[in-house]
């Protein structure tokens, strides 16, 4: 059975997803900092692009972007929350019409000719859920682009010191009176999540040398009918270089989203983002230290890369 894609499916259907998953950015601060960098090397790698297809488009943050830019966009996404959320956004920003909306699996791209879309994009780890299918997605990703490809997969440096911080990401909650769930749970368990702490050497040397997040107890829980987070595959830099290159994809672009981010407290990271002058000035460097591609293995969650086909 193809546990992972179910898990995956099941977790990304829940009723309230394409809510929360709508607010992220006015929730944390990671995730400003991780969409704006997108947003920013999206519109510098737009010539030559009319039509494009996102796979994993969730709510629509770069889909409704590239429309609004005048592109042809195909949304493709395993879940339907997230497409409904899509549509009302794009109703709102005037785009619908510049949109098709498509409800599939990455796992299966086989309704798509070679080099379809101009441009095929993927963003925020859609295909690190897709293990143990991920290389062939990316190359299934590789064949319908005609011009260039850009994608996030989950990152292995940028997650291992997850491992060593259960509390990280209190560190980019905007404000803790917020009402969203996960936040007031990350709030109510600080303590905990510290006192029940102790470091495992054995667990970030696996993830390590095996790049998994998640296995058999997600499969366990989602037998028994609950939605466990998706089972990630996380990559190392060079071996997506690696595999994008055995692709033929020329010119690639690595870039760590988050990298430079993950270095200031809490504490300051609020204060910056509650002045619009120093959130201005911030997110530009942070923008030119993640695009170094020397720290592309240390953003946050996501390894960003754009290449030439
Ligand atoms: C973290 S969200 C990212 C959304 C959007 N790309 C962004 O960057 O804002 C991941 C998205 O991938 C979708 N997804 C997960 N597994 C998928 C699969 N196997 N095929 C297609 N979409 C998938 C989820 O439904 C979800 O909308």
């Amino acid at each position: 059975m193809d546990y992972s894609r179910k898990i995956s499916e099941r977790q990304w259907n829940l009723p309230d997803k394409g809510e929360l998953e709508s607010r992220r950015e006015a929730t944390y601060i990671d995730d400003i900092i991780q969409k704006d960098h997108i947003q920013r090397k999206l519109l510098e790698n737009l010539d030559g692009i009319y039509t494009v297809f996102d796979g994993g488009a969730g709510c629509g943050r770069f889909s409704i972007l590239l429309a609004k830019q005048g592109c042809r966009v195909t949304h493709f996404d395993i879940s339907k929350p997230m497409i409904d959320k899509a549509r009302e956004l794009a109703e709102k920003e005037g785009v619908l019409d510049r949109i098709t909306f498509v409800k599939g699996a990455l796992e299966d791209l086989s309704a798509y000719a070679d080099r379809e879309f101009d441009l095929v994009m993927s963003f925020d780890a859609p295909i690190s859920y897709t293990w143990p299918n991920q290389n062939r997605v990316i190359g299934e990703l590789v064949r319908i682009a005609g011009k260039r490809i850009a994608f996030s997969v989950s990152s292995r440096l940028g997650s291992l010191p997850y491992l060593a911080n259960p509390i990280q990401k209190n560190q980019f909650i905007l404000d803790e009176e917020t009402d969203d769930p996960f936040v007031q749970w990350c709030v109510e368990n600080k303590e905990q999540m510290i006192g029940g702490f102790s470091f495992s050497q054995q667990a970030a040397e696996k993830l390590l040398s095996d790049g998994l997040m998640g296995g058999e107890e997600e499969i366990a829980q989602y037998e028994q009918g609950g939605a466990p987070w998706c089972i990630t595959y996380t990559f190392m830099p060079d071996e997506l270089e690696g595999i994008l290159k055995g692709y033929g994809v020329k010119d690639i672009r690595m870039s760590g989203p988050g990298a430079y981010g993950r270095t200031t407290p809490r504490e300051i990271l609020t204060k910056i983002m509650t002045d619009p002058a120093q959130k201005k000035d911030f997110l530009d460097f942070c923008y030119r230290f993640d695009s170094n591609p020397y720290v592309c293995g240390m953003g946050k969650d996501n390894l960003l890369a754009i290449g030439e086909i």
